[in-house]
């Protein structure tokens, strides 16, 4: 019994590696939108407005997220990136499609203002499953992304950790109007800005819409098995 579990263990791992899109060797995916700089001096008159309300107190009840806002500009950044999550994450990545993952959706949004100097330590996000952000201004050299790629770090025909692990240094310019997605456990951080402007950018943590109808969802029944195994498991006779 112990076998033959471990044996569809390995068998499911490898059936995920296999295919083409493997999604936790921590893919990072660029975006560039037709928002153009007219759509971008829109959306920062939006969020300053919300920041001055909220900085003055005349918003009495802030929300928890940029998204708790509608405005126009606003609203349509908050669609776009969920259409571009529901075509290239859930749809064109296979291993995604069959955890019947139906949409995700924004958990929470914020701004990034770095004046010149100021850098962002290294971070993940750890509540959501997909991070992105969107850069409204950032003029050359106000600081790259820097994602840190554990990909290298697994042996993937074993599915555990590679006898010489590597961590991988990725770098992102940011780019106007550009949407950035990756998985939200991996670690990033930003470069000081050494340009004369401030870079603003929009972040968001999107989460998966799960539906508990399905099959082969990944809920707490897709335990049940193993948690069986707490009473009945029986060592096999050597
Ligand atoms: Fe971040």
């Amino acid at each position: 019994m112990q076998d033959m579990t471990t044996q569809q263990d390995r068998e499911a791992y490898h059936r995920f590696q296999k295919l083409q899109y493997p999604f936790w060797r921590s893919p990072v995916w660029e975006v560039q939108t037709g928002f153009d700089s007219e759509f971008n001096s829109q959306l920062m008159d939006e969020i300053y407005a919300i920041g001055m309300d909220i900085n003055s107190g005349k918003d009495r009840t802030p929300g928890n997220s940029i998204w708790d806002y509608s405005r126009p500009k606003l609203d349509m950044l908050k669609r776009e990136i969920i259409d571009i999550v529901n075509r290239v994450v859930i749809r064109d990545i296979p291993e995604i499609r069959m955890l019947n993952i139906r949409t995700c959706e924004h958990f929470m949004g914020w701004v990034n203002v770095r004046e010149p100097g100021e850098r962002l330590e290294v971070h993940g996000h750890t509540e959501s499953a997909i991070a992105a952000t969107y850069y409204i201004q950032a003029k050359p050299n106000c600081g790259d992304l820097v994602v840190f790629d554990t990909g290298q770090a697994i042996d993937w025909d074993t599915g555990h950790l590679s006898d010489k692990p590597n961590v991988i240094e990725r770098r992102y310019p940011a780019v106007e109007g550009r949407l950035i997605f990756f998985p939200s456990y991996v670690l990033h951080g930003v470069d000081e800005n050494r340009s004369d402007a401030l870079r603003i950018s929009l972040s968001t943590d999107l989460r998966k819409v799960i539906d508990p109808q399905v099959s082969n969802t990944v809920i707490l029944k897709s335990w049940g098995g193993r948690m069986a195994k707490i009473r009945n498991w029986k060592c096999s006779p050597s």
